[in-house]
């Protein structure tokens, strides 16, 4: 042993790490995830040539490679020519009907479209004491536009198709849920607001009478 020159040492050292290497490739290659195949020779349509979005292109005149949809196109699911469904009011006139039937479905959907849209801010009985309104006033940040109450005058002599209104479009300090909900459950949820009002300004004028009859004495 003393006789082998002092660059064996090295050379050995070097050459057991070199011998381990595809031995580490290969336990890698098998443990590593990857969406890739490990061999790809023949690429398919994986690489063709295509414009990607915002591209530009010398196809056409404006340059874009995007082209904007042909005038008048309409999605497929648009409600065409029912303005007082998709939009509250006929002419100058707000809608005070519901344009959709407000069988328990309808009624059961509005409810919970709601509790989880309008509630955080209007309450879930509609007195503007959601849980968000009132985090905001701990906060007293000074920004924070209190909801209105769904039971005051004002709300309750609201047309049906203003209420729409109220959700489709921004009111003031009241953002738009135009984006966020459908027109059929926005008008579920008018059906609901319209119910909630009625709960907190009952008469028994406003009960059938075969139901008025079983209300307790004392109950106005
Ligand atoms: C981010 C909080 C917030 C949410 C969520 C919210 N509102 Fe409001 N809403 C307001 C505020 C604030 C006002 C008062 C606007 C004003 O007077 O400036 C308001 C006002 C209203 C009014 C009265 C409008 C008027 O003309 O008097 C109605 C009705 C109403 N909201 C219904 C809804 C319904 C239905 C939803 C659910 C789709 C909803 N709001 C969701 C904050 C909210």
């Amino acid at each position: 042993m003393k006789d082998l020159p002092r660059w064996v040492w090295p050379l050995a050292l070097t050459t057991t790490i070199l011998a381990m290497l595809p031995l580490v490739l290969i336990v890698r290659a098998r443990l590593v995830p990857s969406t890739q195949p490990r061999i790809h020779l023949i690429q398919d349509m994986d690489s063709q040539p295509k414009y990607k979005p915002q591209a530009g292109s010398p196809l056409f005149a404006d340059g874009r490679a995007m082209r904007p949809p042909v005038a008048g196109t309409v999605e497929h699911t648009a409600i065409v020519d029912n303005p007082a469904l998709t939009t509250g009011r006929v002419g100058e006139r707000w809608v005070d009907t519901l344009p959709v039937t407000a069988d328990d479905a309808v009624m059961v959907r509005g409810r919970q479209r709601y509790e989880i849209t309008c509630a955080p801010c209007h309450g879930v009985s509609g007195n503007g004491d959601g849980p968000v309104s009132k985090r905001a006033e701990t906060l007293a940040e000074g920004t924070w536009a209190p909801p209105s109450s769904l039971h005051t005058d004002q709300s309750r002599g609201l047309a049906l198709g203003q209420i729409y209104d109220t959700i489709s479009r921004v009111v003031r300090n009241m953002p738009s849920y135009g984006a966020q909900i459908g027109v059929h459950d926005r008008w579920a949820i008018v059906a609901h607001v319209r119910a909630l009002q009625r709960s907190q300004h009952a008469t028994l004028a406003g009960i059938p009478p075969a139901e008025g009859a079983n209300l307790k004495q004392g109950s106005k």
